[in-house]
């Protein structure tokens, strides 16, 4: 039976579509000490599949709530998806002093399930956090299904070094284009985020920007106008997990993203595919 997280809704519809599988509503619920609640009355089978992106703190205590509430509703198998992990980018201590929250959040994760199902999350190495069996999965393929059919001698673009393997999901996805890389560096202590732009010619090119995520939009929105500045046809901004916090939107509109392109790993309006189809292949 599936469970969804309340950040995870129409995503956890789809993979119910998809796999036959029931699903189960859970009810949720407030105390006046601000404290959530939810639970799963309606849960009735040995195993549950829970599927809750986590990208505030309010899901993550949902999440092991959910876990808890299935155990003592009969689960004697629980997996755990989370189409998007909150805290995976704090992947390690950067100063003295500092938690190593990726890790913290896993170890929490991991007390009451039998598996975890990861999509695309910033660092494969995050899975070694996790002391239940954890399967990753990349959902970067599925970027290219949004994108036209007419793109010009297209180039798919990495941010960084790191989303060079997604790019390369995304082209192959598409079939055809080619693969290009950024270099990114960004100033922790402003947010700020400089560009250097690659030696592949994009003048009067399409280009497609390809990342696991977009948070501020810094990184994009910088790369979007060194595009343009460059003499690019049009720019696309695609990434797996559609964060888009506080004005990310607007800086993407404004730098010139012809199109902001996401899956339902984050449920928002740039939503545009889902990442279910890479899901159900590991259930
Ligand atoms: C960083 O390495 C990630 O891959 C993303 O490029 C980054 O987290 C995006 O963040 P923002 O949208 O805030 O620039």
């Amino acid at each position: 039976m599936l469970v969804p997280g309340t950040a995870s809704q129409s995503l956890t519809t789809i993979l119910a579509d998809m796999t036959g599988r029931s699903l189960t509503v859970p009810e949720y619920e407030r105390f006046a000490d601000g404290e959530q609640k939810v639970a799963v009355p309606g849960f009735d089978e040995s195993q549950a599949t829970i599927v809750a992106a986590t990208p505030t703190d309010e899901t993550f205590i949902e999440l092991l709530q959910l876990q808890d509430a299935v155990r003592e509703a009969g689960a004697s198998l629980v997996t755990t998806v989370i189409p998007y992990l909150g805290y995976a980018r704090q992947d390690e201590a950067f100063s003295r002093g500092e938690p190593v929250s990726a890790r913290a959040v896993a170890r929490a994760v991991s007390n009451a399930t039998d598996r975890v199902i990861l999509v695309t999350p910033h660092e494969a190495s995050v899975a070694e956090f996790f002391a239940a069996d954890t399967t990753i999965v990349d959902a970067s393929e599925r970027l290219s299904i949004p994108l036209p059919n007419d793109l010009v001698d297209p180039v798919f673009l990495a941010p960084d070094a790191n989303a060079t393997s997604l790019a390369t999901e995304t082209r192959d996805a598409y079939g055809r284009g080619v693969v290009d890389y950024f270099e990114k560096t960004r100033d922790y202590d402003t947010g700020a985020v400089t560009i250097e732009p690659t030696d592949t010619p994009v003048d009067g090119r399409d280009v497609v920007l390809v990342d696991d995520i977009i948070a501020t939009g810094s990184t994009m929105a910088e790369a979007i106008s060194a595009l343009h500045n460059r003499g690019c046809k049009r720019a696309f901004a695609a990434c797996v997990h559609p964060l888009l916090v506080k004005y990310a939107r607007s800086r993407l509109a404004a730098a010139g993203a012809t199109e902001v392109i996401g899956t339902d790993t984050i449920e928002r309006s740039e939503s545009m595919i889902s990442a279910a189809p890479v899901i159900a292949d590991v259930l």
